[in-house]
């Protein structure tokens, strides 16, 4: 029996050394120590000697187990670590290579151009005022003078996200959140923001676009300082020769209503791709504030005056950089807003 156990542990030993990875290592542990494993077999035999050799076998087995178990131990540790360097000679990293560079991002080109109508109109008094993008119908369209069934409410195709709520058509409801909070000071604020219209999308339109809302509160004002505002903006952003053309429109929150235009920037009213031939490039809805929207807004219309302007952000730049698709503001295509 001792003679067995020898040969035992010298073969196991052996084979041992032979196993190169941790399958052919269970394979082994299981070959020796698994429930009919040789070594198992051979310590469950003991029952069969002669009860003064027992001590003696009993001993020397324990022996042999334990040496075994360290040096599977031993063994299963190298395995492992030759593991790891393999690994670490595949997987190289050249940590002294240079790292590579994170290019900084930069603005927009809506919000570029938004900051450069901020800077113009601060230079002229005003200040810039943010309103929600999602409004309720009463202020979209109620308290701008066209309650439930005005036929103007056709003018603006409305996302409506239950009957009251809905994604604000235009600025101006900002209006009569600026005069709410403001009353009873005196206001020059611009309101700039995203709106929303429940149209087709094409190259030549969008559902969601920025406006750049102006409105004046004051004692003394009149369409002279509209007209005025406006043409000191065309002035100030495309150069000291720009005209004005002011046409006769309709907005029922303003009273009289107006739309401005001013000569075109590349062929200063001869006609051109650019305009479409017509001499002039479209750049506010405004007017005076209506009555109504004064008394809205807390403000007496006995009292008090204003103008509100309303303008658009993409349609410039469009204009300036020859943009030929209005989709390529939101769909994120670096290659068009690196541009800019
Ligand atoms: N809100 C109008 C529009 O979206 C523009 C406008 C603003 C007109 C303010 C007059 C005064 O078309």
């Amino acid at each position: 029996m001792l003679e067995r156990l020898n040969v035992l542990e010298k073969e196991a030993l052996k084979t041992l050394k032979t196993t190169s990875d941790s399958d052919a290592l269970a394979e082994w542990q299981k070959r020796y120590f698994g429930k009919k494993g040789a070594l198992t077999t051979l310590l469950r035999s003991v029952g069969d000697l002669p009860a003064e050799d027992r001590p003696a076998f009993g001993k020397a087995a324990n022996q042999v187990k334990q040496r075994l178990e360290t040096a599977y131990e031993a063994h299963a540790r190298d395995l492992r670590q030759a593991e790891v360097e393999r690994s670490l000679e595949r997987d190289r990293l050249d940590v002294t290579l240079p790292g590579r560079p994170i290019g900084p991002g930069h603005l927009h080109i809506t919000t570029q151009t938004l900051r450069e109508y901020f800077a113009i109109f601060a230079e002229m008094g005003f200040q810039v005022y943010e309103a929600p993008d999602v409004e309720t119908d009463v202020m979209n369209f109620g308290m701008l003078n066209m309650p439930p069934h005005h036929p103007a409410r056709d003018m603006w195709d409305t996302f409506y996200i239950d009957d009251d709520v809905i994604l604000r058509t235009h600025t101006s409801p900002g209006q009569i959140r600026v005069m709410r909070e403001r009353y009873p000071e005196p206001i020059r604020v611009v309101l700039p923001g995203k709106c929303y219209r429940y149209e087709q999308i094409t190259a030549r339109s969008e559902h969601q676009f920025y406006q750049l809302e102006g409105l004046a509160v004051g004692h003394a004002i009149t369409m002279t300082y509209l007209i005025g505002t406006l043409t000191e903006f065309a002035r100030r952003l495309y150069g000291p020769d720009r005209r004005l053309r002011i046409r006769s429109s309709y907005f029922p929150f303003t009273e009289p209503s107006i739309e401005a235009d001013m000569d075109c920037i590349l062929c200063a009213g001869a006609g051109c791709r650019m305009c479409k031939y017509s001499g002039w490039l479209e750049i506010a809805g405004a007017g005076m504030v209506h009555p109504v929207v004064l008394r809205n807004g807390g403000y007496d219309p006995e009292e008090w005056g204003g103008f509100a302007f309303g303008m658009g952000v993409e349609r410039p730049a469009i204009v300036k950089y020859g943009i030929d698709d209005i989709r390529l503001f939101y769909s994120n295509d670096l290659r068009f807003l690196r541009q800019f």
